[in-house]
């Protein structure tokens, strides 16, 4: 991930042929992959390359929930909200994973049913979805809240 005052690769990306009126979502996409979010002076560079204002793309930026305003955490945890683990609690599971882990460089999202519903509620301890823990009980959060923040 570039930094964001590293501006080469926004200039990249609006320099590309690509970048024409009626590209913007593809623009932010690119930026936000170059990133890792949407840094400020993005929205402002962009506006400028539309001849619009900052307030106008920061409305399309907030409208997708795929964008980001903000770097992204160092860690990311995923917690399934499919049926499954839904019906199993993991609204409450994710909760107590956001409170247990407040002011840890840590992200707690929902994340999608990948077919392992007979372990409901599952989480994921990684972005990539590869570490799995299923059979998650409200208990055994404080547990996993130890192993995870950073001491
Ligand atoms: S609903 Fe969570 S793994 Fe399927």
């Amino acid at each position: 991930m570039t930094p964001p005052n590293n501006n080469e690769a926004l200039a990249a990306i609006l320099a590309d042929p690509r970048s024409k009126k009626g590209a913007l979502l593809d623009i932010l996409h690119r930026v936000q992959e170059a990133y890792g979010y949407i840094p400020q002076e993005a929205v402002e560079a962009i506006a400028g390359h539309f001849g619009t204002t900052p307030a106008d793309i920061h409305g399309v930026v907030t409208f997708y929930a795929e964008l980001r305003t903000t770097p992204p955490a160092k860690k990311l945890i995923g917690v399934c909200q499919g049926p499954a683990c839904h019906l199993r609690g993991s609204q409450k599971l994710k909760e107590a994973l956001e409170a247990g882990l407040e002011g840890a460089d840590v992200e707690v999202r929902d994340a999608q049913c990948v077919g392992t519903c007979q372990l409901a509620p599952m989480i994921w301890l990684d972005e990539e979805q590869e570490e799995a823990v299923g059979n998650i009980a409200l208990e055994d959060v404080p547990r996993i809240v130890e192993d995870i923040k950073p001491h």
